[in-house]
């Protein structure tokens, strides 16, 4: 298959918030930004460790100590002992670091802005609203899950009420542990990954979304006559995959596999040769034959990565030149980095991500009850 030399110009559609950033700092050139990272890394030394999220953008990926999906990285956090966890990714993963790891350790999110516009989708008010309308119209036991991609309050929410947290590696023990001690499952706030790991698990007619913008549309009495209730949530970059990506892959080589995150559409998910995390994804490629070439259905920053990391094999975005990118993900520029680590190496700790005590608790139980499962 002759594929196209993965060209996009990323920056025509960058969106960057630069402004926290003091003025020095925002025109840092590539050169001298990773002197100055390097030399304060060597200062901390052991007191910071350095996650990356699988989307972050390449000069992140390349100074972080761990490099991983969402369940990987709270799992690196939990076990990590530096004094200061700086975190490659978005709000929510930053947060979850904070519960997961001591009091005595901070957990620095480089830029405030980032954060997943998914997280926003279920606010822990409305989750409740929605709780006590679906709870009144049956006497079953309905056990809430939430995505990590969720705040901490509706993950302290969850374990209240009996329920948990899972990534998108871990949905379907997730859905089990539930139905082991429930008749129902709330998933919030991603849709498609709800559906996508019910069907995985055959109950594909037993489903009902849940809007909490539209109330009139919304049924409490009807929705409790499914098994699943899928909260109408959804990630912006997944969304825009479409069954007709993979067609047109197919069409143009029959040879090529595609892989796809179930944050993607039922469609998407269904016309795919494997559906996984981002982990998934990175082993799938890693451990491809030379000469083979996989479609990535996911964020662009990744897809990008594995073109570097695997040249022996053909790795192509599965909707061409489109730029899936995370402007979540973007926002935590390498100049925020080189700022957070300078600031440590002067004593100040900028950007420190806290939970809140009172949600921090019942959070923890929540992520306590995935890492179990
Ligand atoms: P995973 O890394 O867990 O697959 O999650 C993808 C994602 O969208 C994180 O925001
Ligand atoms: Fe949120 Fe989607 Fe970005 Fe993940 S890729 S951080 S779910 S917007």
């Amino acid at each position: 298959m002759e594929t196209a030399e993965f060209e996009t110009d990323l920056s025509l559609f960058k969106y960057d918030n630069l402004e926290q950033l003091p003025p020095a700092y925002r025109e840092l050139e590539e050169d001298e930004r990773t002197e100055r990272i390097e030399a304060a890394l060597e200062t901390l030394s052991d007191d910071v460790v350095i996650l990356g999220h699988n989307y972050q953008r390449r000069e992140i990926v390349d100074h972080a100590d761990f490099v991983g999906d969402s369940y990987q990285l709270s799992v690196e956090a939990a076990e990590s002992d530096a004094d200061y966890v700086i975190f490659g990714g978005v709000t929510f993963m930053a947060e979850s670091a904070d519960i997961i790891t001591d009091d005595d350790q901070s957990v620095i999110l480089p830029s405030m802005e980032a954060s997943c516009p998914m997280a926003g989708m279920a606010e822990a008010l409305q989750v409740d609203a929605a709780w006590a309308e679906l709870t009144a119209e049956t006497d079953e036991t309905i056990v809430p899950i939430t995505y990590m991609n969720s705040y901490a309050d509706l993950k302290a929410f969850c374990a209240e009420q009996g329920g948990l947290v899972c990534t998108s590696s871990n949905a379907h023990e997730a859905f089990e542990y539930a139905f082991e001690r429930g008749d129902k499952v709330l998933f919030l706030p991603d849709k498609h990954l709800g559906e996508n790991t019910a069907h995985r698990l055959g109950i594909e007619d037993e489903t009902v979304e849940w809007d909490p913008w539209n109330p009139e549309g919304t049924d409490a009495a009807a929705a409790v006559e499914n098994d699943v209730i899928l909260w109408e949530g959804y990630c912006q970059v997944h969304e825009r995959f479409g069954a007709d990506h993979v067609e047109a892959i197919r069409e143009e080589d029959s040879d090529a596999n595609v892989i796809v995150h179930p944050e993607c559409r039922r469609e998407v998910v269904e016309a795919a040769d494997v559906v996984g995390s981002t982990a998934t994804i990175c082993e799938t490629v890693e451990n491809a034959d030379p000469g083979e070439t996989w479609a990535i259905g996911t964020e662009i920053h990744l897809t990008q990565h594995l073109q570097r990391w695997h040249p022996e094999v053909d790795v192509i975005p599965l909707c061409g030149d489109a730029c899936m990118d995370c402007n979540a993900m973007r926002q935590i520029d390498p100049n925020y980095l080189t700022w957070v680590l300078e600031e440590l190496v002067a004593g100040r700790e900028r950007n420190v991500v806290e939970v809140a005590p009172q949600e921090k608790e019942l959070a923890q139980v929540a992520l306590d009850r995935m890492l179990e499962i």
